[in-house]
């Protein structure tokens, strides 16, 4: 299925936040400050949102307060339909005050609603600067491999301390990339780094080092996962005074471990943006769903005899609930080592294993250690062979960087490989990790392209979705009628969790597997026109259950036709009323109560005595010309809670409504949409309560349904997402421009929204 690439020539002036630290106490200046000058633009990462299948944050440092994001699909390399984003800088001049005084504007663009499994490219201009092209790729593949690696100390001079030289360093690291995808034969997802990206976290020069793509293109091609290790933190002269106190203990560093107070990543914060989900006062702690894998990044700094330990084990608990159901295998990384690489002591998997035990930890990624350590499968701290459970440990090598030997024999047995890399090719490797619905293939690769280690963690868990998403899925689908077939709409990221969708009407029938045909809907084609159909949608989740749905659907080429379709009490009469974007379109307007033909009209209302109808009566208007059906849809009385039809919401209703529950009435589907104000799905006592606390003034809404309007292009990419509350009406984005085709309208109407919605934009060819 061809892609349609968007237009979205927007301009957006995005003013957003960027963590600074104003005011920073100042004990001392040890160090001349030498100022850094940037390219107008620099330092450009690619972070990941909360759920990378949609979300991904670029962020870059401009030297001027305004700068344009350009980015588009990589299917579109003219940048033809390209997005403009204009985005206001937050202006830093303090992150790197105290060495290297680097001022720069520091720009955050979340975007949302990207495609899942798509790459994008971009350029970042700002004033005459245009940057070079980056590249991503969102989630949504169901298989893919992903690099992870640690400890490469980026620092733009050569010292003898750290055994390699600056550019070959660099250098090393695209040669340890471009053996990984040899070895795996695949592009890499993205690259996931355990820290101590740079040597010293305050020098902005080691930052600016990962820049030089004539050495490593390592930032330009991929989504970065990055999490801080100690060097981010270090300042310039000494290595062990955090950033948030210079020089304040100089003397004595190990007294800030009784620092009651709380230190804050300066230098990784200014430069990344990882997403803003981390424990209260650590946000360079984070968690992002990539695909079936959620990461958790924890900064240890943050979390050893000092800090946030606790509050940390907490937050990590809470992003366990909030996300169950959502992943396949858990991922956690983090700076220090599990295990000591040297002598085999446990450092930190002590503090964590309980909770990796408790949630289920595949795969405990860590560096810090410069050689590599992996352990058999724990679980309790002991090793485990049963199915199903328990955690493997990892330690990262190093990249070109000080190769440790191992000197100590501790929980010699826990431990499946060890090994320093100190007489391997320049002493460094990656690792890659493969991800399928079965399981994790873990390898370990070194710069000639050996693969020094490999291990399988097969899959605990199915890959699953829970039943609210589920729900949610079904209640999104929407069904609309084009002039020779019944559509039924969803969104592209469904691809994640939707094996098939099969729509059927008229003897007619189509399906798709969204994750092989990247097109937003499925269609039962080769129909009669200005006919009205059942369409029946069977849906097949990953997990194999599937779930029927179905709608009357009218064939009819016209789109929006009838808009703000209500039934209202007015002068003791139900008033049916609705507008009609081009009247000349309709000759004539049937009404329906209860399927019985109850009237025509030729104006856009229609009078009923109310004595013929109830709250649970069914309504259909159809809409004609020339004795061809256009426009058919059914829909129910609108004012919540008004059992008597009188127009108000009091006592009456409430002793009508418990009347009924008492006599065991049965509510129809129209009559549970009315009276279910509490949204448990059935119509009981409750609702009467609820009823009762709306008319005296205790709870301010009777219904407070909120509903999401996504705007689809033709390929079903989201154009835009709108919340809007029962009853509004939403508005619509420009349809984009496709060059040879003419939008001519939206597939359903999009006001007096009573329901998730998904609305696409129809084309025909020119
Ligand atoms: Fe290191
Ligand atoms: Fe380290």
């Amino acid at each position: 299925m061809k892609k349609f690439p968007r237009v979205m020539k927007r301009i957006m002036i995005f003013t957003l936040f960027a963590t600074l630290f104003a005011s920073l106490v100042v004990f001392g200046f040890g160090v001349k400050a030498a100022n850094i000058d940037i390219k107008g633009v620099d330092i450009i990462y690619s972070n990941p949102g909360e759920d990378c299948s949609t979300q991904i944050t670029i962020s870059w440092h401009a030297k001027s307060r305004y700068s344009t994001l350009i980015y588009t699909l990589k299917s579109d390399p003219t940048y033809a339909f390209a997005t403009s984003m204009l985005v206001t800088g937050i202006y830093d001049e303090s992150s790197f005050f105290h060495y290297d005084v680097a001022k720069f504007y520091k720009c955050t663009v979340p975007l949302k609603d990207l495609d899942p499994d798509t790459e994008y490219i971009y350029k970042i201009r700002c004033d005459d600067y245009t940057s070079e092209q980056y590249t991503f790729r969102t989630a949504g593949a169901s298989e893919f491999t992903f690099a992870y690696m640690s400890d490469i100390h980026a620092i733009p001079y050569d010292d003898l301390e750290l055994g390699m030289t600056a550019v070959k360093k660099l250098k090393t690291v695209q040669t340890l990339l471009e053996k990984a995808e040899d070895v795996n034969d695949t592009r890499l997802s993205f690259i996931i780094t355990t820290g101590d990206e740079t040597w010293r976290g305050s020098q902005y020069s080691n930052w600016l080092e990962w820049s030089k793509t004539q050495f490593t293109s390592a930032r330009k091609d991929y989504l970065w996962l990055s999490c801080p290790g100690n060097h981010e933190y270090y300042t310039q002269t000494t290595n062990s005074i955090w950033n948030y106190y210079p020089d304040k203990y100089s003397s004595n560093p190990s007294a800030i471990y009784d620092d009651p107070e709380y230190f804050y990543n300066t230098y990784f914060n200014s430069v990344k943006a990882v997403p803003k989900n981390g424990p209260e006062g650590i946000p360079s702690s984070y968690y992002t769903l990539y695909n079936n894998i959620l990461f958790i990044c924890i900064d240890s700094m943050q979390v050893g005899d000092y800090g946030k330990l606790n509050e940390t084990r907490a937050w990590f608990e809470r992003v366990m609930q909030k996300n169950e159901g959502k992943y396949q295998y858990i991922i956690v990384y983090q700076h220090y080592p599990w295990y000591d690489f040297v002598t085999g002591e446990d450092k930190y998997a002590y503090r964590w294993r309980d909770l990796f035990d408790k949630y289920g930890v595949d795969l405990a990624l860590s560096g810090h250690m410069h050689g590599y350590l992996r352990t058999k499968t724990l679980y309790d701290g002991k090793v485990t062979t049963e199915e199903k459970k328990g955690t493997v440990y990892v330690v990262s090598p190093q990249i070109g960087d000080r190769p440790k030997v191992t000197s100590g024999d501790q929980n010699k047995n826990l431990i499946a490989y060890r090994e320093s890399t100190k007489t391997w090719t320049d002493y460094s490797a990656i690792s890659t990790i493969t991800v399928t619905n079965e399981g994790l293939t873990y390898k370990l690769i070194d710069v000639d392209g050996k693969v020094r280690d490999t291990f399988t963690i097969e899959a605990r868990r199915a890959s699953t979705i829970s039943e609210s998403h589920k729900n949610s899925i079904i209640d999104s689908l929407t069904f609309s009628g084009t002039p020779d077939s019944i559509v039924c709409d969803f969104k592209s990221s469904y691809s994640l969790y939707v094996k098939n969708i099969k729509v059927e009407a008229g003897g007619k029938s189509g399906e798709v597997n969204p994750s092989e045909q990247k097109t937003g809907y499925v269609a039962a084609k080769g129909l009669a026109n200005n006919t009205l159909y059942d369409a029946k949608v069977t849906i097949t989740f990953i997990d194999d259950s599937t779930y029927t749905t179905s709608a009357s659907v009218v064939t009819s080429g016209t789109f929006g036709l009838i808009n703000n379709l209500k039934a209202n009490v007015v002068n003791d009469k139900m008033n049916i009323n609705w507008n009609v974007s081009d009247a000349s379109l309709v000759d004539q307007y049937k009404i329906y109560i209860n399927d019985e033909l109850e009237g025509t009209s030729t104006t856009n209302s229609y009078e009923i005595d109310k004595s013929r109808v109830e709250f649970s009566t069914k309504y259909t208007l159809e809409a004609y010309k020339d004795n061809k059906l256009l426009f058919h849809k059914d829909f129910y009385y609108g004012v919540y809670g008004d059992v008597n039809l009188d127009g108000s919401i009091n006592d009456n209703d409430v002793k009508k409504l418990i009347e009924l529950i008492f006599a065991g009435y049965v509510f129809n589907s129209g009559a549970i949409k009315l009276l279910d104000n509490n949204n448990d799905g059935i119509v009981d006592i409750g609702d009467a309560f609820k009823i009762l606390a709306y008319q005296n003034e205790r709870v301010e809404h009777l219904v407070y349904n909120e509903y999401e309007v996504t705007f689809v292009g033709y390929s079903g990419n989201a154009l835009a997402r709108v919340k809007v509350l029962e009853g509004e009406d939403a508005v619509a984005p420009e349809a984009p421009t496709i060059t040879g085709y003419t939008f001519v309208g939206w597939s359903v109407s999009y006001t007096n929204v009573n329901s998730n919605l998904i609305v696409r934009a129809i084309y025909e060819a020119n």
